[in-house]
């Protein structure tokens, strides 16, 4: 599971031939530890017109302690280190305005330190109301996916859009953005729409008092969810098959969590998980679809038990399982709901065509209950993360040469961490985060499939 190739090219001599041959040399990631600063070092702010996000993040970053930098003038180059860049391009009228990005992002490019942050915040293009104003919109999109592309030293940059009218609701994801927990999250759109979100009395533990179900829990990334979950302050439930009883009771003593044996393609899954939620812990409000398995062949090899298994276990099952888990008695008022999707669900894969049909289907699910009637009344979020190659057991058995591959072709040139998936899980599972929903977020370091 470890990247021998980084420790490598990271080393004393490594390093040496690293660089004479030119050869990528990832960088340590910041990542989230709990109790330590948002970002170390002032972060530069600015936007175009009256950039109103751009305000609230200056009071953001007031309140947690990061000093602003301010733009210094065209003819006055600063030197000072920056360790991030929120622009708030909200304004833009026309493709005209989108200088104004460039002449904030651009010079403070060359500042950044190591694992900083690009954060562009936009107004959502559906919105626009004509043909100039929605095409710069977008052009966002465009050029937050370039500059995440020519970030150096483990630096990520990713786009805000906000609805109309969702102003307040913006601030939980700049912070998520620009903290560690979004270690290898780069080249994202985060969609943030009306909802009403309430800040975590303690930003330490914004999940205290919440009860959560995990899925596939025993071992790989199901168990950094739990403890990611635990650690910001939720009531875990663990849930694995029989056969996984002895990891998943250590996985579920680990968090002080309980554990739930339960295969969830069993028809009573959804009704045994809300049962042990209500009666052990007194009911349920965030929910984590993680449970999942590969049977890898090419379609022309596949037989109906491979293609069904695969279908039944990351797709079928969930739908079954919400039936009850999304009923009135299920996830209270304001909770949360978390698929794991894939980036293979995005991109398709060869020898994967069951997998990237549950995967493909996982989101489709989230377009449709984010948008259903019932689970937005109740104030539910459902969005989905869909991991990129991420270092598990999982991935540990693809063959060298493919694993190098999957491991290097994206912005970060490393795999991600079970941590990182979990992160921005435990972000989305926040009622700060109210106003996403239907959101698919990757977790891939920009990867370069299906980008
Ligand atoms: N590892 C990656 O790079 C990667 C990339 C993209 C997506 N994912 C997805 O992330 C999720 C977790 O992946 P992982 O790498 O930790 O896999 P893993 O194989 O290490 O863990 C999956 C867990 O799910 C459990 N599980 C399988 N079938 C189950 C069932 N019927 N009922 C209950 N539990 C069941 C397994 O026992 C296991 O504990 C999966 O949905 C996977 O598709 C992983």
């Amino acid at each position: 599971m470890g990247d021998t190739y980084s420790q490598i090219v990271n080393s004393g001599l490594g390093k040496q031939v690293a660089g004479t041959l030119g050869l990528p040399r990832p960088s340590r990631l910041r990542r989230y530890t709990p109790g330590g600063t948002l970002i170390d070092g002032p972060v530069l702010v600015g936007g175009h017109g009256d950039a109103p996000l751009a305000a609230r993040v200056r009071t953001l970053l007031g309140e947690r302690g990061v000093a602003v930098a301010e733009a210094p003038a065209a003819d006055a180059p600063s030197e000072e280190t920056l360790s991030a860049v929120v622009a708030d391009l909200s304004q833009v009228q026309s493709p005209e305005d989108l200088e104004s990005l460039r002449a904030l992002v651009g010079p403070a490019l060359k500042r950044l330190g190591p694992s900083s942050r690009v954060v562009i915040i936009g107004a959502a293009p559906e919105q626009a109301t004509g043909a100039a104003q929605r095409a710069a919109r977008r052009a966002l999109k465009g050029i937050t996916r370039s500059i995440g592309k020519e970030m150096r030293a483990g630096g990520t940059a990713n786009l805000v859009l906000v609805a109309d009218g969702a102003i307040d609701n913006a601030d939980a994801a700049v912070e998520f953005l620009l903290s560690g927990r979004s270690a290898y999250v780069s080249g994202q759109v985060v969609r943030v729409g009306a909802g009403h979100p309430s800040p975590a009395a303690d930003p330490a533990r914004p999940l205290a008092g919440k009860v959560a179900v995990v899925t596939g829990a025993a071992r790989g990334i199901g168990a950094a969810i739990a403890e990611v979950l635990s650690r910001d302050g939720a009531t875990v439930v663990c849930v694995d098959i029989p056969a996984a009883g002895d990891a998943l009771a250590g996985v579920a003593n680990k968090v002080g969590g309980t554990a739930l044996q339960a295969d969830v393609t069993a028809a009573d899954a959804g009704s045994r998980i809300l049962e042990h939620c209500r009666s052990r812990h007194g009911g349920l409000d965030i929910v984590v679809h993680n449970a999942g398995i590969t049977r890898d062949k090419l379609l022309a090899n596949t037989d109906a038990d491979r293609w069904a298994t695969v279908v039944d276990v990351n797709l079928g099952s969930i739908l079954r399982m919400n039936e009850t888990l999304l009923s009135d008695e299920g996830i209270r008022e304001g909770g949360h709901m978390v698929l794991v999707s894939s980036i293979a669900g995005i991109a398709g894969n060869r020898g994967q065509a069951n997998y990237a049909a549950s995967k493909a289907g996982v989101i489709g699910l989230v377009d449709a209950l984010a948008a259903d009637e019932g689970v937005c009344a109740r104030g539910i979020t459902v969005n989905a993360v869909a991991p990129g190659f991420i270092e598990t057991e999982m991935t540990g058995k693809i063959p060298l040469a493919t694993r190098e591959m999957g491991r290097r072709v994206n912005s970060l040139a490393q795999g991600g961490l079970p941590v990182d998936v979990a992160e921005t899980i435990a972000w989305l599972s926040q009622d700060a985060n109210a106003g996403v929903t239907g959101n698919v977020i990757r977790v891939c370091g920009q990867s370069l499939l299906g980008a």
